[in-house]
């Protein structure tokens, strides 16, 4: 895991927030100070025009994501999450668990010290517009194990298709190892990532259980 932001990194992300077009600088200026992401988020729902010029920020902020999280939100490496057709609320309660300490990753609460707001939702609407590539099971059997897990638990609220709703995460065709990692982390109560719904929904959960799970979860489209 990268402890700190590598200096490539970190100068590729002052040069492309630096960068802003005209109407986002306005935008930007209103931005400043305190603003609460969630009305901000609410403000650009209602202002297509707003909307547009925040994704084109977002678009430029996630040239700098793209070197983990990959083109477009779809990542190559297993332990890191795609962010694409991520559902927006859960993406910004995220940026706010990093910055609050509820989550730890060092690196990502350094990247988001670094982004303003206008940057934070525009990535948001970014990511949430990024098609996910569909990876299918290599192992079907362990993945039909799982589907019947899936569809005794997780599908109640991330829904038959794991694409969650406007608050619960997407987990439909996750990466698997990012997966794993996440799961045991919430059942064993680590304070990576504690969370007061996903524990109790995983703490009777099998390692058997969990490779099982991750195999269906990672294959659906
Ligand atoms: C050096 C690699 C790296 C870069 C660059 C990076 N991230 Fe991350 N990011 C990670 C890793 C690793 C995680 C998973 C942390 C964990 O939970 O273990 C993560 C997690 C996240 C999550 C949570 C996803 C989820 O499904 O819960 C969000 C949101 C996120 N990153 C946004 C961003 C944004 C926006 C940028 C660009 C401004 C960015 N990241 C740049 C490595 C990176
Ligand atoms: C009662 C509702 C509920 C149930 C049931 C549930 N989840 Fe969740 N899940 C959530 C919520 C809420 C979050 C966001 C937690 C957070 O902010 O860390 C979440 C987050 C997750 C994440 C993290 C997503 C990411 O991108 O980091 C994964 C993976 C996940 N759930 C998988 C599962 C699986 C697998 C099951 C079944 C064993 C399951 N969930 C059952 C509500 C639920």
């Amino acid at each position: 895991m990268v402890k700190r932001i590598p200096v490539v990194v970190a100068m590729a992300l002052a040069a492309v927030l630096a960068w802003q077009p005209a109407a986002a600088q306005t935008a930007k200026a209103r931005a400043t100070a305190k603003v609460d992401l969630e009305a901000r988020f609410k403000e650009a729902q209602a202002d297509p025009k707003l909307a547009d010029d925040l994704y084109k920020v977002g678009r430029k902020v996630a040239a700098v994501c793209a070197n983990c999280h990959g083109e477009g939100g779809n990542s190559t490496k297993s332990s890191i999450p795609n962010l694409a057709g991520q559902n927006p609320a859960y993406l910004l309660e995220q940026l706010r668990q990093f910055s609050d300490g509820r989550r730890r990753n060092e690196f990502m609460e350094g990247m988001i010290r670094a982004m303003n707001s206008d940057e934070k939702i525009g990535m948001v609407l970014f990511y949430a517009a990024q098609e996910v590539t569909h990876k299918p099971a290599t192992n079907a059997a362990l993945a039909g194990k799982g589907q019947e897990y899936y569809g005794k638990i997780c599908f109640r609220c991330h829904g038959n298709v794991g694409r969650g709703n406007e608050l619960i995460a997407r987990i439909a065709g996750q990466q698997a190892d990012y997966l794993r990692v996440t799961l045991k982390r919430y059942r064993d109560g680590t304070d990576v990532r504690a969370n007061s719904i996903m524990t109790p929904n995983t703490k009777n959960m099998t390692d058997a259980d969990i490779e099982a799970v991750v195999a269906y979860v990672s294959s659906m489209p």
